[in-house]
């Protein structure tokens, strides 16, 4: 059994990506893993200053407090870390980016063995997007942004979902792309 942490960081309240990762995360917990979804879209999370006094202290906290100093226990605990976001000028939205970024904290705090603790851990990423194909939706340069991620983490990349939609509620009255959220959810 995993400790799953789905992110989820649409400002609709009828979200395809966050649709999607709630399908997921049914298929998560139907196999038996424990899973937790927060949502960050209305959360007060600002940009990652470069201040890299993260990396001095190795305190795995980043010193700018905000709602996302709350969210450092959750990160640690997690055995998969899986982002939704819907696709926006081709990538990651602003909001899940500056998520992503604050981050940094945990990922450059070296543990006594040397290693981080993002390095022990699965990172997947969810994303929806209107275009017909993830190549012409930029869908594949937010999955890239993320294997990249896991690379330099040492993490390993839990794959990723996604599917085309575009109006709000839209993947809620697709049965196939609920049917492959919950299938994903169930393999990670
Ligand atoms: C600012 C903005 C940028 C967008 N950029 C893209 C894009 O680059 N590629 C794409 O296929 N769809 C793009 N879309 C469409 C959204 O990805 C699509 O509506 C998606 O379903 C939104 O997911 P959500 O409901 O979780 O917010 C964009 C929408 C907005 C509002």
């Amino acid at each position: 059994m995993a400790k799953i942490l789905f992110i989820t960081s649409s400002w609709r309240k009828k979200s395809n990506s966050a649709c999607l990762a709630f399908h997921a995360a049914e298929g998560a917990e139907n196999n038996g893993h424990e899973v937790t979804t927060v949502d960050i879209a209305r959360l007060n999370i600002g940009a990652c200053r470069g201040c890299l006094a993260c990396q001095k202290t190795q305190s795995g906290r980043c010193a700018h407090q905000d709602d996302m100093s709350r969210f450092y226990p959750l990160l640690e605990e997690a055995d998969v870390l899986v982002f939704a976001s819907p696709v926006y000028w081709f990538n990651l939205c602003g909001q899940i980016k500056q998520f992503i970024d604050r981050c940094y904290a945990l990922a450059i705090k070296e543990l006594p063995d040397g290693t981080v603790c993002f390095g022990k851990k699965k990172i997947g990423v969810v994303l929806a997007y209107e275009g017909e194909d993830p190549f012409d939706a930029g869908a594949v340069n937010a999955i890239r942004s993320v294997q990249d991620m896991c690379s330099f983490l040492g993490a390993t990349f839990a794959g990723a979902l996604y599917g085309t939609a575009h109006n709000e509620g839209e993947v809620a009255t697709n049965t196939a792309l609920r049917e492959k959220a919950r299938a994903y959810g169930a393999g990670l």
